[in-house]
């Protein structure tokens, strides 16, 4: 039985989770498995395409495709990091199975605080992003309930809401669900509305599904962990996205997630019946 990881704030859990980003605290700071030399043996098993990395001199908006790469292996990359300018991230770490432990370890914790919005943790992933001094992540969202927990140096991680369509459309959401690039457009006027959160080891932060994000690392190299899960909430929220992307194809003005539970429930039914046809005309 290993000592618990989460400083937990159960009402922060219970009122907040899923619904708005707030702060948490963590004891993972000194974990074995979280120190640069643990996670640069990591990089050389894990399969290259589970290693994302590029250089790391950013601006906040990033057209994907045209990401720089920053010429080096993932080894270089990992020992040079002090210096390299780059920003990287071990994709799916629990496929070690220690680094599964951890995850699972992690998500017990917060699994009796969320159970009321999310029964089952599942589709359990953990990431670990490395990155330069002053490496910038282009605005972006993600489609997990996910809780990023800094581990060495500093990091600024300014965090928008869903809610808001000046930060991020339903139509943009819509596109994520059906596959489209993680990054997002950003102009100067968004700044103001984002929600600024400054992490030092031991801090950590919940991002809700789809919120829009971008990362700022301080003056020296950084180490996060990413643990991420998904949920009913999550699985229902993403089939109704892209069965609104194809009514809004079709001239129709969807009704977003959430607002309608007896439309979400159609279309999770939808959903379902449309991947299975697509899995078999394959
Ligand atoms: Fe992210």
């Amino acid at each position: 039985m290993s000592a618990s990881h989460f400083v937990i704030d159960a009402a922060d859990l219970a009122g907040k989770f899923e619904r708005e980003a707030f702060a948490v605290r963590h004891r993972l700071t000194d974990h074995p498995l979280l120190q640069l030399p643990r996670l640069i043996e990591l990089g050389r098993v894990l399969p290259e395409s589970s290693v994302e990395y590029n250089l790391a001199d950013l601006p906040l908006e990033q057209d994907y495709l045209a990401t720089p790469r920053n010429g080096l292996t993932i080894d270089q990359t990992m020992r040079q990091i002090e210096d390299c300018k780059s920003w990287m991230v071990l994709k799916n770490v629990e496929r070690d199975p220690s680094y599964k432990a951890l995850l699972d370890e992690c998500l017990e914790e917060i699994a009796p605080h969320v159970r009321r919005m999310s029964p089952q943790l599942e589709q359990r992933e953990a990431f670990v992003f490395v990155s330069s001094p002053e490496a910038v992540t282009p605005y972006h969202c993600d489609p997990e309930h996910n809780f990023l927990l800094q581990i060495r140096g500093d990091k600024l991680m300014t965090i928008f809401d869903r809610r808001d369509p000046r930060a991020i459309s339903e139509r943009q959401m819509e596109d994520m669900a059906s596959g489209a690039h993680r990054n997002l457009p950003f102009t100067d006027d968004m700044a103001p509305l984002g929600r600024p959160f400054s992490m030092s080891p031991g801090d950590g932060v919940h991002v809700p599904m789809y919120c829009p994000h971008w990362v700022r690392v301080g003056q020296a190299v950084s180490i996060s962990l990413s643990v991420t899960f998904r949920s009913q909430v999550s699985v229902r929220r993403d089939a109704a996205l892209r069965v609104n992307a194809r009514l809004r194809k079709l001239g129709i003005n969807p009704v977003p997630p959430t607002e309608s539970p007896w439309r979400d429930q159609v279309k999770h039914a939808v959903d379902r019946a449309l991947s299975r046809m697509e899995r078999a005309a394959k």
